[in-house]
């Protein structure tokens, strides 16, 4: 059964994807204008992908009979101290969704709905790869500290990240 409870909850996590995609679209724009290539490439890739995430949700909204409202998003803040600050940021923000997601599962169990409970799967695999490699981001730029030709391979190497996905 798809109560309302599933569907506002649902509704609220599609539009968290669509506020993930935005706020990575405007530290994609941000890093551009620094010339990291790599990590903006990354950046853009990315939003695509949460776009998709959101997409995946209206439409299973939808096959269950309910009905999407997307909210208006503004990232209002598109200016970063430096790109460790940037993905320090990434990284509290997709911990943030994970819990989010860990609190639709727990919901879905909640209310019977085992249709909904796996439907949530992808996305908690989706959430462990996610933090994995912002963390993995992350940790890369500690050892770099403030390595300017640190950086540059950094950038580099994540080009190859993304052609590799
Ligand atoms: Fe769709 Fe990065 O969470």
């Amino acid at each position: 059964m798809f109560s309302d409870k599933i569907q506002i909850g649902l509704i609220k996590q599609l539009n968290r994807e669509y506020e993930s995609s935005q706020l990575y679209l405007s530290m994609a724009s941000w890093v551009e204008k620094k010339g990291f290539e790599g990590i903006c490439e990354f950046l853009y890739d990315h939003s695509h992908e949460e776009r998709m995430h959101m997409l995946k949700l209206i439409r299973y909204i939808n096959k269950r009979g309910g009905n999407v409202v997307i909210d208006n998003v503004c990232i209002k803040k598109i200016t970063y101290g430096s790109l460790k600050e940037l993905f320090k940021k990434l990284f509290e923000h997709e911990k943030k969704i994970s819990n989010k997601i860990n609190l639709l599962v727990e919901l879905s169990l909640k209310e019977k709905d085992f249709f909904t409970y796996n439907f949530l799967q992808w996305y908690v695999e989706e959430q462990i790869e996610e933090e994995a490699l912002i963390r993995m981001v992350l940790d890369k730029m500690e050892l770099i500290g403030e390595d300017r030709g640190g950086l540059y391979l950094l950038d580099r190497d994540i080009k190859n990240i993304h052609i590799k996905k």
